[in-house]
């Protein structure tokens, strides 16, 4: 049974300009070079990215931000060494058992988009128990991007989108864009206002290729494991000084 938490007080936004984004997605780069600067095992800059995970979640739900999407393992990440892979879903198992209580006492809900079938049945059993318990949260929704990948996806959601032509479903002349947006596994959610890669490339990796569509896009040479709080908080307030235009002129 799911008990709704009751709400605790949390910090005062440090936005308090509007417009806040309401989805952030992040491609978390540079765990492996953080450990490599420092002569450690890629594994170490692993635990180390975990930890800001952490911090980067508890500081987007005390800024109001209501979708965190967080790209944590890709479908091109099973090529990396067996010994690594094992070691991402450690990681990724004990943050999910570590941070279930705070989860609940936040109010935030933990979600999964990808091909979660992929992923060792140890941790598909904690994230189902994870996304079960946090269900009726809605002061924050955390994605994990887990086996995701942004061309499988749109694959998948033609898969569906055919299927229901095909058994009279689905009319080809009402598929349009909010359609094709209801098929995917973002399905409901508001598109990303802002992407942030950390590690200095520039690259999209994969990542949600439809939803990005007019996200701002922030770049960062920080490597994750460096990504702190201030820095999140200082692409936020640049987002706000933005201007989205969609197209238009002003
Ligand atoms: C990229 O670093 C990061 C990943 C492959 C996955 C991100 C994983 C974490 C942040 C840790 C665990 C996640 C959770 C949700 C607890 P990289 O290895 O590609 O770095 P490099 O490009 O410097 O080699």
């Amino acid at each position: 049974m799911n008990s709704k938490p009751a709400s605790i007080p949390l910090t005062p936004p440090r936005i308090d300009r509007l417009p806040l984004p309401a989805h952030v997605a992040i491609i978390m780069d540079g765990n492996g070079r953080w450990a490599k600067k420092r002569s450690w095992r890629r594994i170490q800059g692993h635990e180390q990215g975990a930890e800001t995970v952490r911090a980067i979640v508890r500081t987007s739900r005390e800024a109001g931000i209501r979708v965190l999407t967080l790209y944590a393992f890709s479908t091109e990440n099973w090529q990396r060494p067996e010994k690594e892979v094992k070691v991402l879903m450690h990681l990724l198992k004990k943050f999910l058992k570590g941070e279930e209580k705070e989860l609940m006492e936040n109010n935030i809900r933990l979600d999964a988009i990808g091909q979660i079938h992929r992923l060792p049945e140890d941790v598909i059993h904690v994230l189902d128990r994870v996304r079960h318990r946090t269900a009726a949260n809605e002061g924050m929704r955390l994605n994990l991007a887990l086996s995701y990948g942004a061309r499988s996806e749109i694959v998948r959601m033609v898969r569906r989108l055919a299927e229901k032509v095909r058994n009279g479903k689905l009319a080809p002349e009402d598929i349009d864009e909010t359609v094709l947006s209801d098929h995917l596994y973002t399905a409901g959610l508001p598109d990303p206002d802002v992407l942030i890669r950390t590690s200095g490339e520039m690259r999209i990796s994969n990542f949600l290729l439809w939803q990005i569509a007019y996200s701002e896009i922030f770049v960062t040479d920080t490597l994750w494991p460096d990504f702190t709080k201030e820095e999140y908080l200082a692409i936020l307030d640049a987002y706000q000084r933005r201007e989205r235009r969609f197209g238009k002129t002003t």
